[in-house]
Formats: structure tokens, C-alpha cells, sequence
């Protein structure tokens, strides 16, 4: 922790304060001055305290640290972060819930956010992912939806179980994630006990320009550990801040949580015909078609030393990319590398990325954007445009990643469907690989909170959905609702 300074307390301009107990007054017991600037003062800036909360995983923890490439990957992406086994690169992960406002408890049936940042030498690079490998829904255009029914209903203030139910009733695709969810790790133990996800497939593209789809995975060193249903309710009573205050004085007493970092690589070639739609979120690819590879270790080392400057105002985007590294046309990907940097401006301001935490530290930007709220004059006199006679930044005419082959008319229409594609078959896949407990407590978590539900067709509707994954699935499930709702 930073020592605290000395000296007088001050104005905001920096002038001594006199009297911080009491505010002046006219006379004795009178009212109070205008001219009472301190008093003023402190209670403009208390008013403004706040920024507005992260629309979506508004509550969350950080920390700083340390990537290390334990693997020659040169090979598939020329990103120079990657480019030298033992080469070193500092990290800040911020961990998070979803659905849940600022003030939320930790320890809920939520995914957990795994937004990482990489200072690289070429620029920060953003990996914004979850504790899950696959996600709800496999269109941006519906995420808004989506979120309103994990959020609070416009009309009874809280979040219903109605609405929630309704939504992944009509959207078969989210049957895999939902599996995911409701199973063992739906509620963590802690932020330091699950894995990381980069969850979308991106593209990689080596020095001679060839391209390669990855997907990102980050496996616990400290194992997983999860909590049941029921020690969850008893510790979000007894600790809104149970999984903040884990990471937090982990790294303190010296026990950095470190993950092993592999990904999956497809040779671009493959994916063309590849048995699932590579670029579709609701689905992974099976290690058996292509075995994770071990890259690299993340450790997490150092404490952020003030949360509303580093976790608060951190932000992150999927479209901060480094030369060697891009999107894939994943529908959802493509959604989110607009969202963000859209929710920055709005959220955190026009130079959210000159704050310390956001800015590059192995590089420095050397963009012509400038000016505007809080702008702090970096620049100095340099020149503002470009091209120019006076040696300012250049372009590079060489693009971050390669090109995409695209072919017909603009049209709205789901991404292709592959030989082996449905909404079902790998959340059946899932359940069929659960032991006989897992399957019980993952039928008792989902069959608690669809009973919550009052409309038929909309239970009925959602049940649906598990027998078309597994038919012994959806008969378990029919029988403890109907048990649950009498
Ligand atoms: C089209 C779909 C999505 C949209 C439009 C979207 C949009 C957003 C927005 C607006 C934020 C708040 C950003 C901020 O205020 O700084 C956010 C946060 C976040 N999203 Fe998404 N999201 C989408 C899907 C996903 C997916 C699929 C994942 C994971 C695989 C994900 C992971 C996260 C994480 C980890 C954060 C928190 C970042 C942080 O710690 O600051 N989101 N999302």
C-alpha cells in the first residue's frame, strides 16, 4: 500500500484547509457561506464520485502480471509477444459476474468474466473471455435481449426467472451453455479456481502470411473447485465479497494463482469443411480433433493499489489487436469489436485509454486522436495530422492480420450450418459425460429455478430443449420440475 502523504490537508487548487470539522457560518449558529469553498467543494465532488457501471460484468476484481511463452509459436502468428520461448510480457486480468450490479455478491451461478490484457511490445492486446469455452447465443444482434432477461424486469425491479426461461426456451442455441452453467461449474469457489476461455476462434497469421484459427484456453494451476448451490446461498449471505477479497489476499501473502496457457490451431484450410461451423460460439472443438498446446504460464503478482482507478476504469476490448493476431468472422466477435470500445467512451470517457492501467507500457500510442474531456496534453506541440514533413508516426502499409475469402450477396442469414451442426448435439455430448452425481445436482440446479417460472408453455418450452440434447436428460428434468411445481 502507498504510504500516506504529509503535510496540510488541501483545497483541490491546493491551498491549506483551515477546518475540516465544521463549515463557516454567518455568526454563531447562523447559515452557511457560499464562501464556504471547501465545504463546496467536497460535496461537488463526493456528488461525482461514481462512473456509470459496466453494463454488463459491472462487478469484478483485478490484478496485475506476468505472461511467459514456454513454446516456439512462430510457426503460426508472427505477434512478437509470442515470438521467443522464456520472452515475458505484464498482464492485467480483471476476473467478473455477469448479470449482477456493482454491489452484487461474488459467489452466484453466473459465468465469470477473464478479460486479459497483454503489454505488448507492438500495443496492449485484449483477450476478453469467460470461464466458459461456448457461450449463449451465436448472433450479436441478440445479446441486448439476451442481457435484459438476466437483468431486472422494467416492471417488478428484480430479475425473473420468467423472463430468463422464456429467452432460452426460444433460443435453442443457448442449451449448451445453459448445460455448462447449471453443472459443477456454474458457481466457483473462487476467482482463482476456474479456468480462462478466449471462447471465440481467432485468426493467427505467421511472417510469410499464412493463416491459422486458434482458440484460447487458460487451465488452473490451483485446480478447479467449485461450490454447491447451497454453499453459495449461505456464503453470498455471509460475503458479498468472497471471491474479491480471495484474489486479493492471495496475492498479499505471496501464493500468485498461476494458469497453464495452451491453444487449439486449425490450419485455415480445415475449416471450410471442418464437421462444426469453426466461428460458432455455442460450440467447441472437440480436443480430439484438435489437442490443446502448451504455450505459455500466466501468474498473477501484484495488487492493484487503488480499485476505482485500475478495476474500475480498466477497460478492455476485443478489437485491440497486435500484427499477427485478428478476428475470425464469428458473428459474436464481430458484434463485440464495436460494443466496447463504444461502452469506453460512454462509460470510462474519449481518453480512457491515456489512464495508466489502459495505455500501452512496453510502447507508447502514436495516434493523431487527441484532444477532448481530460485530455492531458501528451503531445505537446507535435503535429496533429498526417502525412507530414516534420518526422511524425508513419503508417506501416502492412495490415495486423491477413485477409478473409468472402463470397455472395449481403444477406441476413444464421451462419452456415456444418455436416454435424445442430443447437443439441453438444450439450447432449456434455451430459453424457457427467457422472450419476453431476447429472442429480445438475438436474436439482436447473429444475430449482425453472419451477420459479408460472407459464406452462414457457416451461415446457425450456424442458424442450434438454430432451431434444438427451432424452433421459429431459425426462429427469420433466419429472423434478413437475415434482417441484406440484
Ligand atoms: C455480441 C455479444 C456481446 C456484447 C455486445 C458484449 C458487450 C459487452 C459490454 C458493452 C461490456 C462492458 C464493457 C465496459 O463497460 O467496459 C462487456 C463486458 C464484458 N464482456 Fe461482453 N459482450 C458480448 C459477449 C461476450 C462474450 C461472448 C464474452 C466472453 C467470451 C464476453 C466477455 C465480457 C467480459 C469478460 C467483460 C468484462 C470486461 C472487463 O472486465 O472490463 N462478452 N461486454
Amino acid at each position: 500500500m502507498t504510504v500516506q502523504e504529509t503535510g496540510p490537508l488541501t483545497t483541490e487548487s491546493g491551498a491549506p484547509v483551515a477546518d475540516n470539522q465544521n463549515s463557516e457560518t454567518a455568526g454563531l449558529g447562523g447559515p452557511v457561506l457560499v464562501q464556504s469553498q471547501h465545504l463546496l467543494e467536497k460535496l461537488a465532488h463526493f456528488n461525482r464520485e461514481r462512473i456509470p457501471e459496466r453494463v454488463v460484468h459491472a462487478r469484478g476484481a483485478g490484478a496485475y502480471g506476468t505472461f511467459t511463452l514456454t513454446r516456439d509459436v512462430s510457426q503460426w502468428t508472427r505477434a512478437k509477444f509470442l515470438s521467443a520461448v522464456g520472452k515475458q510480457t505484464e498482464t492485467f486480468l480483471r476476473f467478473s459476474t455477469v448479470a449482477g450490479n456493482l454491489g452484487s455478491a461474488d459467489a452466484v451461478r453466473d459465468p465469470r468474466g477473464f478479460a486479459l490484457k497483454f503489454y505488448t511490445e507492438d500495443g496492449n492486446y485484449d483477450l476478453v473471455g469467460n470461464n466458459t469455452p461456448v457461450f449463449f447465443i451465436k448472433d450479436a444482434v441478440k445479446f441486448p435481449d439476451f442481457i435484459h432477461t438476466q437483468k431486472r424486469d422494467p416492471y417488478t425491479g428484480s430479475q425473473e426467472a420468467e423472463n430468463i426461461w422464456d429467452f432460452w426456451g426460444l433460443s435453442p442455441e443457448s442449451t449448451h451453455q445453459v448445460t455448462w452453467l447449471f453443472g459443477d461449474r456454474g458457481i466457483p469457489a473462487s476467482y482463482r479456481h476456474l479456468n480462462g476461455y478466449g471462447s471465440h476462434t481467432y485468426q493467427w497469421s505467421n511472417e510469410a502470411g499464412e493463416v491459422f484459427w486458434v482458440k484460447y484456453h487458460f487451465k488452473t494451476d490451483q485446480g478447479i473447485k467449485n461450490l454447491t448451490q447451497d454453499e453459495a446461498v449461505k456464503l453470498s449471505g455471509e460475503d458479498t465479497d468472497s471471491h474479491q477479497r480471495d484474489l486479493r489476499e492471495a496475492i498479499e501473502r505471496g501464493d500468485f494463482p498461476s494458469w497453464t496457457v495452451q491453444v487449439q490451431v486449425m490450419p485455415a484450410a480445415d475449416a471450410a469443411t471442418y464437421r462444426f461451423n469453426p466461428f460458432d460460439l455455442t460450440k467447441v472443438w472437440p480436443h480430439e480433433d484438435y489437442p490443446p498446446i502448451e504455450i505459455g504460464k500466466l501468474e498473477l503478482n501484484r495488487n492493484p493499489e487503488n480499485v476505482f482507478a485500475e478495476v474500475e476504469q480498466s477497460i478492455f476490448s476485443p478489437a485491440h489487436f497486435v500484427p499477427g493476431i485478428g478476428p475470425s468472422p464469428d458473428k459474436m466477435l464481430q458484434g463485440r469489436l464495436f460494443a466496447y470500445g463504444d461502452a469506453h467512451r460512454y462509460r470510462v470517457g474519449i481518453n480512457a485509454d491515456h489512464l495508466p492501467v489502459n495505455r500501452p507500457h512496453a510502447t507508447e500510442a502514436r495516434t493523431h486522436s487527441r484532444d477532448g474531456y481530460l485530455y492531458d496534453g501528451r503531445h505537446a506541440g507535435a503535429k496533429n495530422y498526417e502525412p507530414n514533413s516534420f518526422g511524425g508516426p508513419f503508417e506501416t502499409a502492412r495490415p495486423l492480420w491477413e485477409p478473409a475469402a468472402v463470397t455472395g450477396t449481403t444477406q441476413y442469414s444464421p451462419a452456415p450450418s456444418h455436416a454435424e451442426d445442430n443447437d443439441f448435439v453438444q450439450a447432449g455430448n456434455l451430459y453424457r459425460l457427467m457422472s450419476e452425481d453431476e447429472k442429480t445436482r445438475l438436474i436439482d440446479n436447473l429444475a430449482g429455478m425453472i419451477a420459479k417460472v408460472t407459464r406452462d408453455d414457457i416451461v415446457e418450452r425450456a424442458i424442450n430443449n434438454f430432451r431434444q440434447a438427451d432424452a433421459d436428460y429431459g425426462k429427469r428434468l420433466d419429472t423434478a420440475v413437475q415434482a417441484l411445481r406440484g
